[in-house]
């Protein structure tokens, strides 16, 4: 591990996208490539931190120098993210998915000529960093969430701070006019208990390095 004003800090990162199972082959996803999550974890790193990588599959490798626990589902990673506290800080920057499948199908469902069309039936998954921030043992002392938003970015970031209970919101403009989903650069709100900072438009791993500092600021 390196030296650096995160040495000694254990930081949970999550990351990626989650894949909620239909039958064994197939699965519901997001487009979530991981990029933002997984830069962000090795700024992190860089500063000294243990890492503890929360990761759904992904679509770039995890960084070096990081405890990396891969996961599939929602579910996995709630318990993953329980089971790596206590923590320093708590960074949910994976697009999880909201619902998952109910009553998954344990064998591969199949196709039979003149058989009937499946219909699947939703039920919610846990909220990972809503969860976290109101814990009432164990909390975090700095929770970061993500926003994806289109419109009205720090209003609805704002708002969503509130509802989740974390400490700071990172919102990005994923509006189709950013490029920013599955792009090299990303376009950030930060909102804090200060209020919101626009963040010029910076490639992801420079976003990830001012993010990282701040949080190094914010726990020393
Ligand atoms: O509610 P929404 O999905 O827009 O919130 C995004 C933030 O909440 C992200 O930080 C994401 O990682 C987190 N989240 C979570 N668990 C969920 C849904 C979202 O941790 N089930």
């Amino acid at each position: 591990l390196g030296e650096g004003p995160l040495s000694g800090r254990r930081i949970v990162v999550t990351s990626g996208p989650t894949h909620e199972p239909i039958d064994p082959v197939r699965y519901i996803a997001n487009r979530s490539s991981g990029a933002q999550g997984t830069a962000l974890a090795r700024a992190l790193a860089a500063l000294g931190a243990h890492v503890v990588f929360v990761t759904g599959p992904a679509a770039v490798p995890p960084p070096e120098g990081v405890e990396v626990v891969p996961v599939e589902t929602a579910g996995e990673m709630a318990a993953a993210v329980e089971a790596a506290l206590p923590a320093d800080a708590a960074v949910c920057a994976a697009a999880v998915a909201d619902w998952r499948v109910e009553g998954a199908s344990a064998q591969k469902m199949k196709k039979t000529p003149g058989g009937e069309t499946p219909r699947l039936a939703f039920t919610e998954t846990p909220d990972i960093l809503a969860r976290l921030a109101g814990r009432e043992t164990g909390r975090p002392p700095l929770v970061v969430g993500f926003a994806a938003e289109t419109e009205d970015v720090v209003a609805n970031a704002t708002a969503k701070r509130a509802r989740k209970g974390c400490d700071w919101i990172v919102a990005n403009d994923v509006s189709p006019a950013s490029g920013v989903m599955g792009g090299a650069e990303n376009a950030v709100t930060l909102v804090t208990t200060e209020g919101a900072e626009t963040w010029p438009r910076l490639p992801k791993a420079e976003v990830a390095e001012r993010l990282a500092a701040r949080i190094a600021e914010a726990l020393t």
